[in-house]
């Protein structure tokens, strides 16, 4: 099995979400389909990514006394970004409520990557083995294939009609 560096991995995957918050960032109030595109994009790539970090990483982290805070911190933190995207989901678009949210969004993965990057890293440097942050990654690449990325493009790119103010949202 091909080694893989769980540290330059995870870096790998920040650095393409960063990069995409800052396009929606430049994006003008109007490109309204432009950053929901990019929306949809970061949810995408944040719902991979923490899922492999849920699987492959933070159990680990849980159960080593050197990691285990900062283990638990980070599923509370992934369990915020969650919220976030359910209430960018039901919100429309380019309206300010969804423009606020998204700028939340935004803070809270730039603090929790921040603090993965520093403070998780280091930790993880003096609980583990090279051998055991090798397999790590080798766990980390291979559960983030678990992932059915088609169904994630069908939630977050084809979302049903919002329905107007008033209307009842049973539906949905
Ligand atoms: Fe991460
Ligand atoms: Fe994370």
């Amino acid at each position: 099995m091909k080694k893989q560096n769980i540290f330059a991995l995870l870096k790998k995957d920040h650095e393409k979400v960063s990069q995409l918050f800052s396009k929606i960032e430049k994006a003008g109030d109007k490109a309204v389909a432009k950053k929901e595109t990019l929306y949809a994009k970061i949810r995408e790539e944040l719902t991979i990514h923490s899922f492999g970090e849920e699987k492959a990483v933070y159990p680990l982290l849980k159960e080593n006394e050197k990691t285990q805070d900062i283990g638990w911190e980070s599923v509370e933190e992934h369990g915020v970004v969650k919220y976030l995207f359910s209430k960018i989901d039901a919100a429309t678009a380019g309206t300010p409520d969804w423009k606020a949210l998204v700028t939340v969004l935004k803070e809270v993965v730039e603090h929790h990557v921040e603090e993965e990057e520093s403070e998780m890293f280091s930790k993880m440097r003096k609980a583990f083995s090279k051998e055991e942050l090798d397999l790590m990654g080798v766990n980390f690449v291979k559960a983030k294939k678990m992932t059915n990325v088609k169904e994630l493009k069908a939630k977050t790119l084809h979302k049903p009609a919002k329905p107007t103010a008033g209307t009842s949202m049973a539906m949905q």
